[in-house]
């Protein structure tokens, strides 16, 4: 965990950023988790995974902007984004941040971008997805959420909820009655043992007992996990309950167990895969190169440690 922690801190180090931008060995190993750095490539991308069956939902990454003139610059992009989506024949759908529509600068600019993208979203007939963030957000987007589900419509915009949070049992069944489309992750962000469940046998049972939930009531739930276990999980409980296959979706992170998204789209599920595009791919490619089995990252920052120091 030491290492793991050092391995971290070097990594978000300026020169180790400059130095694996610009070099091959790193882009073609995070170019698999993303779609790109640009719109079209993010597009591309999801044409790609449509004609191998796979669904898709395009993020263009980012998260925390600090000023009103970043959140409006994003806005932009996101609007973008859902008319660009609009003029291809894909299942594709946006996720977006709200930290990256002003969230941290002020609820209601932050509200007020929001309510500009589902204005074009609606418009273009794009559905939109808010991911959730670190707990401290989760109380205002489930706020601003349930404020624009109530105008735009069940169909119109989705949440996510995450399992891993013990002192919020109630949201799922709330959402779940408001007829909310709801995404299950278990959760992804390192928070205080106060907050979330840590133990792993703890996040898998919250994850699995939230999911049968969903299936039981949630409206066209997406439950996204790259967990074999889970994923068996959920099918014996869909097939017990009688579900046709395409009741529900999972979804898995681009470039994330290929194999085994491949594998459910040829038995019969309906696959998503979510795709990020942008300039800002590095920290999210990091993320997950981090996740990689066998201590990729331990191994990458010891090579550049040796070769770029400034
Ligand atoms: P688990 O943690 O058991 O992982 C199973 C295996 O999958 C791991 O052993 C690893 O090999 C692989 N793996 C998992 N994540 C990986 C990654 N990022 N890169 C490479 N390999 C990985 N969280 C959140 O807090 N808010 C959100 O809005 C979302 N949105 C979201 C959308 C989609 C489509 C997915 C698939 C996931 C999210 N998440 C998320 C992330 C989620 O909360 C969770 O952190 C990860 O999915 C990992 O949990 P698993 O259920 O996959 O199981």
């Amino acid at each position: 965990m030491i290492l793991r922690n050092f391995s971290r801190s070097i990594a978000r180090q300026p020169w180790i950023r400059k130095a694996a931008v610009s070099t091959p060995l790193i882009r073609d190993l995070a170019w698999r988790f993303i779609g790109g750095e640009t719109l079209e490539a993010g597009i591309a991308t999801a044409r790609a995974l449509r004609a191998r069956g796979i669904s898709t939902t395009i993020n263009h990454v980012g998260t925390h902007v600090r000023s009103a003139s970043a959140a409006v610059a994003a806005t932009e992009v996101a609007i973008a984004s859902v008319r660009r989506i609009a003029g291809e024949r894909l299942d594709c759908y946006l996720s977006l941040k709200l930290t990256q529509l002003g969230l941290d600068v002020d609820e209601a600019l932050c509200a007020a971008q929001l309510h500009r993208v589902l204005d074009a979203a609606a418009h273009a007939a794009v559905f939109v997805r808010l991911d959730m963030e670190e707990s401290r957000y989760v109380e205002p987007t489930l706020r601003l959420f349930d404020a624009v589900r109530a105008a735009y419509g069940a169909d119109a915009v989705g949440i996510v909820l995450q399992s891993y949070l013990r002192h919020r049992p109630d949201d799922l069944a709330r959402e779940a009655a408001a007829g909310s489309r709801i995404r299950l992750v278990k959760g992804g962000y390192w928070e205080p043992a106060e907050v979330v469940w840590r133990r792993r046998d703890e996040v898998d049972g919250a994850f699995l007992a939230q999911a049968g939930y969903l299936l039981r009531h949630g409206r066209r739930p997406a439950l996204a996990t790259h967990d074999p276990r889970a994923i068996a999980r959920i099918r014996s409980i869909a097939a017990a309950l009688g579900l046709e296959q395409d009741a529900f979706e999972f979804q898995l992170l681009h470039g994330v167990r290929e194999d085994l998204q491949d594998a459910l789209v040829r038995e019969g599920y309906r696959v998503r895969s979510y795709v990020p595009f942008g300039e800002q791919w590095y920290e999210y490619a990091l993320g997950c190169i981090r996740r990689l089995p066998g201590g990729a990252l331990d191994r990458l920052t010891e090579r550049f440690r040796g070769s770029e120091a400034p």
